[in-house]
C-alpha cells in the first residue's frame, strides 16, 4: 500500500505533495511517482501565487494553474489552493502602485474572488492568508497590514467563501508547530473570527523544520488546542526537514526520527486531516537554493530513491 492509502485506511487522512506541472513535463520518472497513488493531494508549489496569476493589474493568467488542476483531476488528486493573500511572491505592481486603501481593498477583493471563482468546486482547501504574523505574535508588516491593520484577514475569508462556498478555508504560517507567541496569536485570532461568524475552517502548519529542532510536545499541544478547543481542521501543509549538509547516514536516521515525530503528532490530533510534503524528492526541493549549506529535506533523495524518512513515515502511519 502507498503512504496515502495507509493514511486513509488508518484514519481517513491524506498524504500530499507540492508540485508544478512544468517539472513533470521535463522529468518522466518524477511525473510517474507524482501522479501515482502515493499522494492524493497536490499543492501547486508556485503556480497559484499572485505574481503568477495576476502579473499585471487585471491581466489574469491561469494557464499553468489550469494544467495542474486538470492533471490532478485526471489522476485522482485533490488540490490545496496556495495562496490567495500573501506578502511574498506578490505581483510588484500591487506595492508599486501606491494605491489608496479603498483602491487596494478593491484590488484585493478582485484578486481573491476572481481566482476562487475561476477554480470554484475544484479546490478542496484554500490557503486564504499566508504568513501574516511575526514571531512575537504581532501582525506582520505588509502592503495589506499597512492599509487595513488585521481587517484584511477577515475580509479575505469572507470573499473567498462567497466565491467558492465548498472549499475549506485555511490560515497558514511557518513556526506554527510549537507553543509560542505566534501560535498563541493565531489561536486568539481564529477564536475571534469564529465568534464573528467568519468562515475559517482550518489552520495550516507549514512544517519547514530544521533537523533536531522540533518541539514535539509543544507541537502536539498546539495542534490539539486548534483541533479540540477551536474546533478547526489542522493540515501539515508544507512539510520538509532540512539537514546541514552533507547528509550522513546518522543525520538521515535523525531526520527519519523527526519525520516520525511529526507524523505521530498528526495522528494524535483528532482533526489533523493530512500531511503534505513540500515536494517529495530532494531533487526539486526549494531548500538548497534558499538556506545556504542546508538540504536533503524530503523523504526521497535526488535519484528518486526512498530515504529512511520515507520508511519512518510509513511505519508509524
Ligand atoms: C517556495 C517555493 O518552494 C519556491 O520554489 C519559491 O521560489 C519560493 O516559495 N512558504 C510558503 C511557500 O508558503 O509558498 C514557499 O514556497 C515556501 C515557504
Amino acid at each position: 500500500l502507498s503512504l496515502d492509502q495507509i493514511a486513509k485506511i488508518r484514519g481517513g487522512r491524506y498524504i500530499g505533495t507540492a508540485t508544478d506541472v512544468w517539472i513533470m513535463e521535463q522529468d518522466a520518472p518524477y511525473k510517474k511517482i507524482t501522479t501515482s497513488n502515493e499522494y492524493s493531494v497536490w499543492t501547486p508549489e508556485n503556480t497559484m501565487k499572485w505574481e503568477t496569476l495576476q502579473p499585471q493589474q487585471g491581466a489574469f493568467n491561469f494557464t499553468e494553474a489550469d494544467k495542474l488542476v486538470s492533471l490532478a483531476r485526471k489522476t485522482g488528486k485533490k488540490v490545496r489552493g496556495h495562496t490567495l493573500v500573501w506578502h511574498s511572491q506578490l505581483a510588484p505592481w500591487v506595492e508599486a502602485g501606491n494605491f489608496s486603501p479603498a483602491e487596494l481593498k478593491k484590488i484585493t477583493k478582485n484578486h481573491v474572488q476572481t481566482v476562487a471563482r475561476h477554480f470554484r468546486g475544484k479546490i478542496f482547501h484554500w490557503d486564504v492568508v499566508n504568513e501574516v504574523f511575526n514571531e512575537d505574535g504581532t501582525l506582520r508588516d505588509s502592503v495589506f497590514s499597512r492599509a487595513f491593520g488585521e481587517d484584511f484577514i477577515e475580509w479575505a475569508f469572507r470573499w473567498a467563501h462567497e466565491a467558492d462556498p465548498h472549499a475549506k478555508l485555511y490560515i497558514t504560517d511557518y513556526n506554527f508547530e510549537g507553543d509560542t507567541p505566534k501560535t498563541k496569536a493565531v489561536t486568539a485570532l481564529v477564536r475571534k473570527l469564529k465568534k464573528k461568524g467568519v468562515p475559517v475552517h482550518g489552520i495550516g502548519a507549514q512544517g519547514h523544520f530544521i533537523l533536531g529542532n522540533l518541539d514535539g510536545e509543544g507541537m502536539k499541544r498546539t495542534w490539539k488546542t486548534w483541533s479540540d478547543d477551536l474546533k478547526v481542521d489542522v493540515a501539515i501543509a508544507e512539510l520538509d526537514i532540512r539537514i546541514p549538509m552533507p547528509a550522513t547516514p546518522e543525520k538521515l536516521a535523525a531526520q527519519a526520527a523527526d519525520y516520525e515525530t511529526v507524523t505521530k503528532n498528526c495522528l494524535a490530533v483528532k482533526r489533523c486531516v493530512g500531511i503534505t510534503f513540500w515536494q517529495w524528492t530532494d531533487k526539486y526541493s526549494w531548500v538548497p537554493g534558499v538556506f545556504t549549506g542546508e538540504g536533503a529535506p524530503l523523504p526521497y533523495d535526488e535519484d528518486l530513491k526512498r530515504k529512511p524518512a520515507f520508511d519512518a513515515v510509513k511505519k508509524v502511519l
